[in-house]
């Protein structure tokens, strides 16, 4: 087909696949490098929005998605299972949809935004909602694929992680070198570990002529990683990120200090402000969860340990129009006018 393949294609001989090997996309990835105006000016430095809210299915879980897939159905299975804070049971539940597969998804109960739950609704998942949280969840999802024929796809997954890799390919492929400093958010803490990956690939070959300093920031409530202790009851209003014990942990501390980089708390005042900011002076929506990369760049620069004149990529990990909640309740109530161009003109101040 023209156009963009899909990151299986336009990856192929970095990815663990074979001329057989049967690749279930979307033509995920591609997803925008945007230049940040605002955000650049605030720190002095020249930063990039890694926009990952541009996938199929509003995600970055769908360049892992495409792969954990692909290699389920090369391997044979006819179900696959996930835990899921909403992300990656929407991804699942598409991926499993092109490919003829069952979908089961185990989510928090009442802890996941709505368009999530559509999204995995629409596409045919099993949902069960459990009484506990994502942790739960997981350990639940990964007895259930143990005990019964149904593959886990969580980032447990090798798979997914080999998938996920390619959003460092990209962004080297577009900026020509690696940028000095990465950020994103972390949670269950595969994507951190993916990216880490892809760029010591990249650089391992001299595709890249090094690797970028890692940034990741975990929601104050919910910060296991920060606070070197699992937490029983991770409380935050992203609810993407809400995670008190990461499956990634050890993985995540390597890719922080391997790459000279941090792992610190934002706070949800924090990650709301720099969601606001997102949507307002760069225009680009994202959910909450995803507003902790900025967050944490804008907290680092505040702090007066950010050097400036460095390149540096912030990926945005999830398109705003799953959790609408906070752009409404943050926003003034629409006001109700007459078919009346007088009165409209009023209302609007012209
Ligand atoms: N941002 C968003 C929008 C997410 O959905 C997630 C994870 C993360 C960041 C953190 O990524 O877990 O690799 O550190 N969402 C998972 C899910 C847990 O079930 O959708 P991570």
């Amino acid at each position: 087909s023209p156009g963009w393949p899909g990151l299986i294609e336009a990856y192929r001989s970095r990815l663990p696949v074979s001329d057989t090997t049967p690749v279930v996309t979307l033509q995920e990835g591609a997803t925008p490098l945007v230049p940040a105006r605002e955000l650049s000016r605030r720190t002095g430095c020249e930063v990039y929005l890694k926009v990952e809210g541009a996938n199929p299915t509003g995600s970055f879980k769908d360049r892992g998605m495409t792969m954990a897939i692909t290699k389920a159905l090369e391997e044979g299975a006819q179900a696959v299972i996930c835990a899921s804070t909403g992300n990656t049971s929407a991804s699942a539940a598409a991926y499993a949809a092109r490919a003829g597969m069952t979908c089961a998804v185990l989510v928090p109960q009442g802890k996941i935004a709505m368009g999530k739950l559509a999204q995995a609704l629409v596409h045919g998942a099993k949902l069960l909602q459990v009484d506990g949280n994502f942790d739960d969840c997981l350990a639940l999802a990964s007895k259930l694929a143990i005990d019964y024929p149904v593959s886990l796809v969580n980032s447990v997954n090798q798979f997914r992680i080999e998938g996920q890799k390619t959003a460092s390919f990209e962004i080297v492929d577009v900026l020509g070198d690696a940028p000095d400093v990465h950020c994103l958010p972390v949670g269950n803490a595969g994507n951190i570990t993916a990216y880490w990956q892809g760029y010591r690939e990249y650089a391992a070959d001299g595709t890249a002529s090094r690797t970028p300093r890692m940034f990741g920031f975990q929601a104050a409530g919910a910060a296991p990683i920060v606070n070197g202790q699992v937490v029983e009851n991770p409380s935050t209003i992203a609810t993407a990120i809400r995670i008190g014990n990461p499956a990634s942990w050890t993985k995540a501390l390597a890719a922080r200090d391997e790459s000279g980089g941090r792992i610190d708390a934002v706070t949800d005042r924090a990650i709301l402000s720099a969601y606001r900011l997102l949507a307002r002076s760069e225009a680009v929506f994202v959910e909450p969860a995803s507003a902790a990369s900025v967050a944490g760049l804008l907290q680092v620069a505040d702090a007066g340990e950010l050097e400036p004149g460095q390149r540096i990529v912030c990926t945005v990990t999830g398109n705003g129009l799953k959790d609408p909640e906070w752009a409404i309740s943050g926003a003034p109530a629409p006001v109700t006018v007459a078919v009346d161009a007088a009165a409209a003109a009023a209302q609007l101040g012209l």
